[in-house]
């Protein structure tokens, strides 16, 4: 079988690129092969076709030739567990899906509403007036509270803020270059006490595994099944043969979501304060469009606001902060872009270089909300969620956490960019996020409402 043309640089090299440059590196293949190219990484014997035109995307996420097998998520192994939704195949995987996505779903996921509100305004209680701080760091708290208390139930408290800190420390730990050349290369994952980079990592998940367990042990022996957090939903689920969860099992889900549901929609919002307070105009827009609102206005008519729906796809759309879907595999022989792939092919959907195509988004590099007012695209043109059967869980409740989010603030406080220079899209972990978090400046509460969002600090 003749795979796409992949770089003729060295395994090692291609990791290194792609570890400390993947939008660059992206970018570079796409320059020279076109939408389909191979890469191999040093980390993993097999070669992974990487595709960016609609119509491969659309069969590698829809045709029944092209499987999403856990196997291909096992850098996610040893802080999620085997147990993790990520890592489960067909049947398990499906049921557990089903089990899972009520809670972030319509009336359920709508109810978090108040509550994403409410810790919104406590965080930003703490801003200090004009003193630069990260404004990824702060989301990262709300998010982090969210999805602990839609989780757990959990709200203010010890053990709440005992996770809320390891589990930040864990994926700080990885967020580095180094760090995520610890997740993408296994063989450097070994385990020789606390004082080897590794065993440092694998402490951590030790230290938040015993939290984990104690809360779910706890929760088993008073059970109410009244509560509807994602933990009590959990632990009264039984298969067909009466069977519920094991802990082994609830922790892996618990710690799945903990950390698929938090760092990645802080992230968003980082970007999205970001193009606010960098364009102006963009501002403005969105500050009128707020203000049309009466006071204390339904959080699902801020999720229909048509602008601020717009912002929020194109911040996604521009850098979306899962750079790739996750891999899927062939299981049975499939064209794509003219090469016959063959079972066992390893392909994954480029989501920023398919979002970057010109002849669907002109001036790709431009951050323009209007496009998504004035256009529609197909799931296979758009896809910050990624699609098929391992489509975002969390999708609706990132949309609606990102638009509260942003109102709730945006209509309330005086916020400014700490510096003019444009911020550059960079790997933390396993995402894309912006360079320093951007930094930001609070001017004060928002007096009055036609006071608009500041860009720069003067
Ligand atoms: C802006 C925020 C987010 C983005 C951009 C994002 C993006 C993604 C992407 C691209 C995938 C892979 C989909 C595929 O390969 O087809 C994914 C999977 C997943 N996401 Fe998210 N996500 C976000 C927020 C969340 C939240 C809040 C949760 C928490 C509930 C979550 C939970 C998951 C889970 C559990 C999976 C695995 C699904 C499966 O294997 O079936 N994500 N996400």
């Amino acid at each position: 079988m003749k795979l796409p043309d992949e770089p003729k640089t060295s395994s090692l090299l291609r990791t290194i690129k792609w570890i400390r440059d993947p939008v660059g590196y992206m970018e570079a293949c796409q320059k020279k092969y076109g939408d389909i190219f191979t890469l191999q990484f040093s980390s993993s014997q097999e070669s992974v076709v990487m595709v960016s035109h609609p119509q491969a995307i659309k069969k590698i996420l829809t045709s029944d030739r092209v499987s999403a097998p856990g196997y291909t998520n096992k850098i996610l192994r040893p802080l999620l567990g085997n147990n993790s939704l990520f890592l489960l195949d067909e049947e398990s995987h499906q049921r557990q899906r089903k089990l899972l996505m009520p809670p972030f779903h319509g009336e359920r996921m709508f109810q978090y509403g108040q509550l994403i509100d409410d810790i919104t305004k406590k965080v930003t209680s703490k801003w200090v007036t004009n003193k630069p701080f990260p404004i990824r760091e702060t989301m990262k708290e709300i998010t982090m509270s969210v999805i602990l208390q839609a989780v757990f139930g959990l709200y203010e408290g010890e053990i709440f803020q005992q996770i809320k800190k390891l589990i930040s420390e864990r994926l700080e730990m990885t967020s580095t270059p180094w760090g995520a050349t610890l997740i993408l290369i296994p063989s450097l994952q070994k385990d020789w006490g606390t004082w080897s980079p590794w065993g440092k990592i694998a402490h951590k998940v030790r230290q938040i595994d015993e939290l984990l367990y104690a809360e779910i042990s706890d929760r088993r022996s008073k059970l109410d099944p009244s509560r509807t957090d994602i933990l009590s939903l959990l632990l009264l689920a039984r298969d067909d043969e009466g069977r519920g969860l094991t802990d082994v099992e609830l922790r892996d889900e618990l710690m799945t979501l903990l950390v698929a549901g938090h760092e990645t929609t802080a992230t968003a919002l980082a970007w999205a304060f970001y193009w606010i307070h960098k364009l102006p105009k963009v501002g403005k827009k969105l500050l009128n469009e707020l203000d049309s609102l009466e006071d204390n206005p339904d959080p699902m008519a801020i999720f229909r606001l048509p602008y601020l729906t717009a912002v929020c796809n194109e911040t996604l759309r521009i850098y979306p902060v899962a750079m790739t879907t996750l891999p899927r595999v062939v299981n049975s022989t499939i064209e794509i872009m003219g090469y016959q792939l063959e079972p066992g092919t390893e392909v994954i959907g480029s989501i920023y270089l398919t979002h970057q195509r010109e002849d669907l988004y002109p001036e790709p590099k431009q951050f323009k909300p209007e496009r998504f007012l004035h256009g529609q695209f197909s799931p296979y043109e758009y896809l910050p969620f990624g699609g098929g059967s391992r489509r975002c869980l969390g999708m609706a409740l990132a949309q609606f956490e990102m638009k509260l989010v942003l109102a709730t603030i945006l209509s309330r406080t005086q916020l400014a960019l700490a510096d003019s220079r444009s911020i550059k899209p960079i790997r933390r972990g396993i995402l894309l996020a912006p360079a320093g978090g951007v930094k930001m400046i609070f001017q004060g509460q928002r007096q009055c409402q036609d006071l608009p969002v500041e860009s720069v600090a003067s």
